[in-house]
């Protein structure tokens, strides 16, 4: 089968040469029975290749089981991948098989293999290396015939050297090392994903096509996207969903885009080097908007707590209302509100019914404030030293930058 018809048949979209080589290595280390490690941040398509190395291997017609190990509380990690005997503890009314005879002839998918504590990983080796597990509480040695695939958002090298992954364990998963690349690295894909996204979901929603101006698919190819492929799909199908022109341009995309992610703060990419001009020029546009954002939010504030909810909802509809109330409802206040930049005060004395009160001349104060970045920036490094109480690494940490960074900015900015 060649890579071509994998993406056919598997649903993967692109054409970056990092996508092809992933599943060319996909393609020829999946007829054998060898252990992958497959590492790449969230959404970028792990779970997919542990399908595609199943599917192609001569397994295919056996069982296939995805565990997230990041997910199954300590206590009863073993006993769910290996099973238990009755009695072996409380609760344990009745003997278990676990996943890997339940799996036996088949693939077990092992993701966020890095959470596994380090009592699961000597028996997992155990398995790797002959096929032999003991049930929790049982001292009969069982044979089960298992091919692992093993996924990792993190650097697990960097548990082994601080000795919460077992080394041994690390070779062992990791003979064949299969990386999906993050969207940022194949930008050239972005806009093809979302095209395809988009068209299965306004066929899903009976929603009318939708396009996207040159400047949006700028933005698109910009965007840092962490949440890689599951993001830009959730998107797609927010935009399907919710957008009544059938042309969009930068603007509206923008509006979909969350801009509370720390990647697409300003500070960070000066980090990285100066030749990126217009992936900066983008960034500060974004912390504009940001900032535009929370001005508008705070006069909402403010009008709903003089007014009360109901009479700003039926009276204003416009997209940046309607923008607000998706996004409050996907996400906690206080990723909306950072409580260091809208001040509540909550009176003690009004404690009871949960009154707010509010300084309503702030709303004023704030149309006033100065949009100068380089202000904006050294506002921020000083808050974060100020929290931090003059710790620099932990307010390096909390901006997103690195310590040398910060002390460089310190100096530049003149904040000693
Ligand atoms: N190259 C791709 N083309 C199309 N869809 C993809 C691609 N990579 C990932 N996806 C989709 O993105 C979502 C997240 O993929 P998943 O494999 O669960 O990521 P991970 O396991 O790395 O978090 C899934 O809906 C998957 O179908
Ligand atoms: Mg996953």
């Amino acid at each position: 089968m060649d890579i071509q018809d994998i993406k056919n048949r598997f649903g993967i979209i692109g054409n970056s040469p990092l996508l092809n080589r992933a599943i060319d290595i996909a393609r020829q280390v999946a007829p054998t029975d060898i252990s992958v490690l497959i590492t790449g941040e969230s959404g970028s398509g792990k779970e997919v290749f542990s399908h595609i190395i199943h599917q192609l291997s001569a397994r295919k017609h056996g069982p296939f089981i995805a565990v997230n190990c990041g997910a199954i509380p300590e206590g009863t990690i073993d006993s769910e991948l290996f099973g238990h005997e009755k009695g072996s503890f409380t609760g344990a009314h009745e003997a278990r098989k676990g996943y890997f005879e339940v799996v036996n002839g088949g693939t077990i998918f092992l993701d966020e293999v890095g959470e596994l504590p380090l009592g699961t990983q000597a028996r997992l080796l155990r398995i790797l290396e002959t096929g032999e597990y003991i049930r929790v509480g049982s001292s009969k040695v069982q044979k089960t015939n298992v091919r692992v695939v093993a996924a990792t958002n993190v650097d697990i090298y960097d548990a082994v050297q601080k000795g919460k992954f077992r080394e041994d364990l690390y070779y062992r998963l990791n003979t064949v090392p299969l990386r999906t690349p993050a969207l940022r690295d194949r930008k050239e894909d972005i806009h093809l994903l979302f095209r395809k996204f988009i068209a299965d979901f306004t066929d899903k929603y009976r929603s009318p096509n939708v396009q996207l101006t040159e400047d949006a698919q700028q933005l698109l190819a910009n965007y840092p996207w962490p949440g890689n492929v599951r993001q830009l799909k959730n998107i797609a199908e927010q935009v399907a969903v919710l957008e009544k022109e059938r042309l969009i341009d930068a603007r509206i995309l923008q509006q979909y885009l969350p801009t509370d992610n720390r990647n697409t703060l300003p500070i960070h990419v000066a980090s990285g080097g100066n030749d990126d001009f217009s992936e900066r020029d983008l960034l500060y546009k974004v912390l504009f908007d940001m900032k535009k954002d929370m001005v508008e939010l705070k006069k909402l504030v403010v009008e709903i707590i003089q007014n009360g909810i109901n009479s700003r909802i039926v009276e204003d509809n416009s997209p940046y209302i309607n923008k607000l109330y998706r996004e409050v409802d996907s996400s906690t206040p206080e990723q909306l509100v950072p409580p260091s930049t809208l001040t509540i005060h909550h009176s003690p004395a009004a404690g009871q019914n949960d009154d707010f009160h509010f300084h309503t001349q702030e709303a004023e104060e704030i149309e006033e404030e100065s949009l100068s970045l380089v202000e904006k920036e050294s506002d921020l490094i000083k808050k974060a030293l100020k929290k931090h109480k003059g710790k620099r690494k932990s307010a390096a940490q909390e901006l997103g930058i690195s310590e040398r960074t910060l002390y460089r900015k310190i100096k530049d900015l003149n904040l000693n």
